[in-house]
């Protein structure tokens, strides 16, 4: 009898689809990326990411406990300095604004949710790159990778001493995680977890995470994030970062990546997380206000499609939300 095989008996009642939905999205898969910043005294929002804020101090722990009370996995901070310099020298300063954060987070949610930490240079430079700068023996300047490294080991080390459950090395150096777990380790940070964005590509898409922390930034930064064009080497950036000893792997940005978020996932052998990132979120919010599409409806697809394609952890902008409405 034609025809032979009927798929959507599967998808005759929501009850029917929901028992038999592949992937699912929950609360805790989710973590929140938030900004604190020590340069302003009123919590402000960022123009292109409609609901994001920068934080003050206060305002950071409030955001904290509505995000750890919808249920999300965890808080991934940025900080935002008053003071910049060539070398980021407020990223390890115990009283700099990503630390101080980390300390009060610590104090407040203990163990109760899993605090991360941005490790990186690039809001902390005047120059904003995510390196150090050097002049090489052709007398040109350049992102010193080894000299970056050696400051991501003091940040890695002071987001440690301040309670951060997780480091997370964002600058795309090579070696930048077994330098880390080598710098942790001898000072007895040995639980001190390494998120690695291990394939970060530079992307576009970061155009309002710029505005987010005030980047310094002009030119790119493509001596060191990964070419959009290339599937191949983000299996050994990964490998790499493996066998330095990450202890979750991301890939960055998420939506536009997702042939490689699914390659990663397949040969992971840690966590996968993937970060949906600003442009991501600015553009769903900007096609919902004009009433273009369904924010609400973009957002949960293009969530799970990200969590389809093999991520275990998805860092959003809009978890908070996304959790409330999903319920814990
Ligand atoms: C670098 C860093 C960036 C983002 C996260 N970490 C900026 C960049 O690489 O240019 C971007 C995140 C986003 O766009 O949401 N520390």
């Amino acid at each position: 009898m034609f025809p032979d095989h009927r798929p959507r008996r599967m998808r005759t009642t929501a009850a029917m689809r929901r028992l038999t939905a592949e992937t699912v999205l929950r609360p805790e898969h989710l973590v929140l990326p938030m900004f604190v910043s020590d340069a302003i005294a009123e919590p402000r929002e960022i123009t292109s990411m409609p609901g994001v804020y920068q934080h003050t101090d206060v305002t950071l722990l409030r955001a904290a406990h509505r995000a750890v009370e919808a249920g999300v996995g965890g808080l991934m901070v940025f900080g935002v300095p008053g003071h910049r310099d060539p070398t980021g020298s407020a990223g390890d300063d115990h009283d700099g604004v990503l630390n101080r954060a980390l300390r009060a987070l610590r104090r407040e949610f203990g163990d109760d949710t899993v605090i991360m930490a941005d490790t990186c240079l690039d809001e902390f430079t005047d120059h904003g790159h995510c390196g150090v700068l050097s002049v090489d023996v052709n007398g040109r300047e350049r992102i010193d990778n080894d000299q970056t490294v050696q400051r991501y080991v003091d940040i890695a080390l002071a987001q440690a001493e301040h309670g951060a459950h997780v480091v997370s090395p964002s600058g795309m150096m090579d070696g930048q995680v077994q330098a880390i777990r080598s710098g942790l380790d001898a000072a007895g940070y040995r639980h001190t977890s390494i998120l690695a964005y291990a394939v970060k590509y530079a992307s576009a898409l970061y155009g309002p995470f710029r505005e987010a922390v005030d980047s310094q930034l002009t030119g790119d930064r493509r001596t060191y994030q990964m070419d959009p064009a290339n599937r191949r080497e983000a299996r050994r950036e990964l490998d790499l970062d493996l066998a330095e000893g990450a202890d979750m792997v991301m890939v960055k940005p998420a939506s536009l990546y997702l042939d490689v978020l699914r390659e990663t996932a397949d040969h992971a052998t840690v966590p996968v997380a993937a970060y949906q990132v600003s442009g991501e979120y600015a553009m769903i919010h900007a096609a919902g206000d004009r009433g273009w599409l369904d924010a609400e409806a973009m957002m949960d697809e293009s969530l799970l499609a990200i969590r389809r394609a093999g991520a275990d952890i998805v860092l959003t902008y809009a978890a908070t939300e996304v959790a409330e409405r999903l319920g814990s």
